[in-house]
């Protein structure tokens, strides 16, 4: 049994869609998939596109991104939806809470971000007007995401008597980001993730962390933990960056080094 990672599937963008049909209905059948979150923020999306990956792996886990809580006229708020997409996971058996697969845990964390990777004032912050979360996502009173998520993570945070591989849609640490100077989005670190995801996954004394959101690709281990993110992003990005038009699934568990 081998853990493969992936993240921001983006599948309301037909390639990407393509990309995913396109993985071997063969090869990964003993397999685990993490989906570190952005597949889409349409429901009928998100389903057809785990029913798809359902089909080629023997277990899923998922965890939403922002995207997936992109609220439309007919949805009350963010939190309704986040609850909504839960709900269809467990109807199709795709699991948002711990589990053990043979012999590791998987581990996944709720999150958002909170711009706390820089001192108050230290960065620009000047791009976040057109930032498509302030407008598409709704949050009920007195609600603060990243508090809410990390609250509903709490029950998991102990300890656990095999190995821990976390997964988060948000950054962890802000190494795992660019410094601002060579982004092409000046702010993107104060809408990316959170020093308190960091904070869990030690709890937990996680192994591997898979991570997405920033669409910067990483593979790199930091005071003993490996972090990746293997997102697909979106086809202008692939091009932009000279990598092929393939999907590539990252290798998690076993440790391949
Ligand atoms: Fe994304
Ligand atoms: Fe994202």
């Amino acid at each position: 049994m081998t853990i493969y990672a992936i993240s921001d599937l983006h599948t309301d963008n037909r390639e990407n869609r393509e990309l995913v049909e396109q993985i071997s209905t063969t090869e990964f059948l003993n397999d685990t998939l993490l989906i570190a979150g952005d597949i889409s923020n349409k429901l009928e999306v998100i389903e057809s596109t785990l029913n798809t990956l359902q089909a080629r792996f023997k277990k899923l886990f998922f965890v939403p991104g922002n995207h997936e809580l992109w609220v439309a006229k007919d949805d009350d708020h963010s939190i309704a939806k986040f609850e909504r997409i839960l709900a269809l996971c467990s109807r199709l058996g795709i699991a948002t809470s711990p589990q053990r697969v043979e012999d590791v845990w998987i581990v996944p964390l709720f999150s958002w971000y909170e711009g706390d990777f820089y001192p108050a004032g230290n960065i620009n912050d000047s791009q976040l007007e057109g930032w498509s979360d302030f407008h598409f996502c709704q949050w009920p009173d007195q609600i603060d995401p990243l508090s809410y998520f990390l609250a509903l993570n709490r029950p998991n945070i102990r300890g656990y008597d095999r190995p821990v591989i976390s997964f988060s849609h948000f950054v962890p640490r802000l190494e795992l980001i660019p410094p601002p100077e060579v982004l092409f989005f000046k702010s993107l670190p104060l809408v990316s993730g959170s020093n308190q995801i960091e904070a869990q996954l030690r709890e937990i004394n996680s192994h591997v962390h898979l991570f997405g959101h920033t669409h910067i690709n990483r593979d790199q281990t930091i005071e003993d933990v490996r972090y990746v993110q293997n997102a697909l992003r979106y086809p202008r990005e692939r091009k932009m960056f000279g990598r092929s038009n393939r999907l590539r699934l990252t290798q998690v568990w076993p440790t391949s080094s």
